[in-house]
């Protein structure tokens, strides 16, 4: 398939690129940055370069993982998070429809579920996190240009029929948490594969998933996050002791951990549930904190990336 991939040069285009092509596909990349899979660098808020693009390529398929992010709140305006985020995903919808795409599929993300008061984890009980949860309040305009966008993908479906899948990912960022988290490093990435985090090669393979499953679908809006340990009948007990908690779900857990000088988590707060995308797509991400565990005990590299200086493309030289 003809394929539009936006954010090529990004870390999650750099590893879906190549992936895409080992499938088959035909991709052009574009990005405002150079990239080694970045065929066309500008903008998706260029009306009139995306146009061009389409007639030119007569892209089949459109994956759009390119835009601002989290870091970037801290580097650009808001009007530049609804430029490029909300009216350069409306430019790829509209220049789809008119093209006759048979796809779409939207990178959003699981930040755009976490209100104030989820991010502060004051309940008694873990929040459980899907598809299902609301009302949303997204705290940043990440998140609002990130859910404002993923409004306009099911506005585009239901009055045009392009099939669009959203995906709202966990983390997949190789460097250091910008909250300062303690403990940092591999062990908070580590940690976070029991609630919160996935791989960017899983991520990757999810966006596969989601193009070849778009036109079935329809319209679908999933969570994907590596599955977690836990029920929501555990919700309570995880706010409390949730270190006690993987001790019995993984009894080799704590001594590899302390091997490593390494501390399990005390409590944890939120939990993203995977399992629509399990159910709808058969997609279940291949990293877990069990395969963290298997590497631990094998004296094996961590099965992520940690690269704590890692610096986005777009960003270097500014
Ligand atoms: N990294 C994470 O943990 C995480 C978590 C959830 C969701 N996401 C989402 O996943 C997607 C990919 O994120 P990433 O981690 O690879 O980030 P990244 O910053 O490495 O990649 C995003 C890419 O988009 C490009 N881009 C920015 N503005 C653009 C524009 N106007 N036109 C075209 N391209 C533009 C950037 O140059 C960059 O290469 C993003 O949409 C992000 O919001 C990321």
């Amino acid at each position: 398939m003809r394929i539009c991939l936006t954010g090529s040069s990004g870390w999650l285009g750099r590893f879906l690129a190549p992936m895409l092509r080992a499938a088959g596909h035909e991709v052009t990349g574009l990005d405002i940055a150079p990239g080694a899979h970045t065929q066309v660098i500008g903008s998706v808020a260029d009306a009139a370069l995306v146009e061009r693009l389409f007639a030119e390529h007569r892209f089949e398929g459109v994956i759009h993982a390119g835009g601002l992010h989290k870091p970037d709140i801290a580097r650009y305006p808001a009007s530049a998070f609804v430029e490029v985020n909300v009216a350069g995903t409306l430019n790829l919808l509209d220049a789809a429809v008119r093209h006759g795409a048979s796809r779409f599929v939207f990178t959003s993300t699981t930040s755009l579920m976490i209100t104030r008061a989820i991010r502060a984890e004051q309940g008694d009980a873990a929040v459980w996190l899907d598809e299902t949860t609301g009302p949303l309040a997204p705290r940043n305009i990440y998140g609002v240009t990130k859910r404002a966008a993923e409004e306009l993908c099911r506005l585009w479906h239901d009055l045009h029929g392009l099939p669009v899948v959203c995906l709202r990912t966990a983390r997949f960022f190789p460097e250091d948490d910008d909250t300062l988290a303690v403990p940092s490093g591999e062990n908070l990435k580590a940690n976070e594969f029991l609630n919160r985090r996935l791989t960017v090669e899983d991520c990757a393979a999810a966006h596969i998933a989601a193009l070849d499953a778009a036109p079935r679908v329809g319209w679908g809006l999933y969570v994907v996050s590596a599955p977690p340990p836990f029920t929501p009948a555990d919700a309570e007990r995880l706010k409390t002791d949730a270190a006690g908690l993987i001790a019995e779900r993984f009894p080799e857990a704590p001594a590899l951990y302390a091997a490593r000088g390494w501390v399990l988590p005390e409590r944890i707060g939120r939990v993203y549930d995977p399992s629509a995308i399990a159910r709808d797509l058969g997609f279940r991400c291949e990293t877990d904190f069990a395969a963290v565990l298997r590497a631990l005990k094998e004296g094996r590299p961590m099965p992520f990336t940690h690269e704590p200086g890692y610096v986005p493309p777009k960003e270097l030289g500014r």
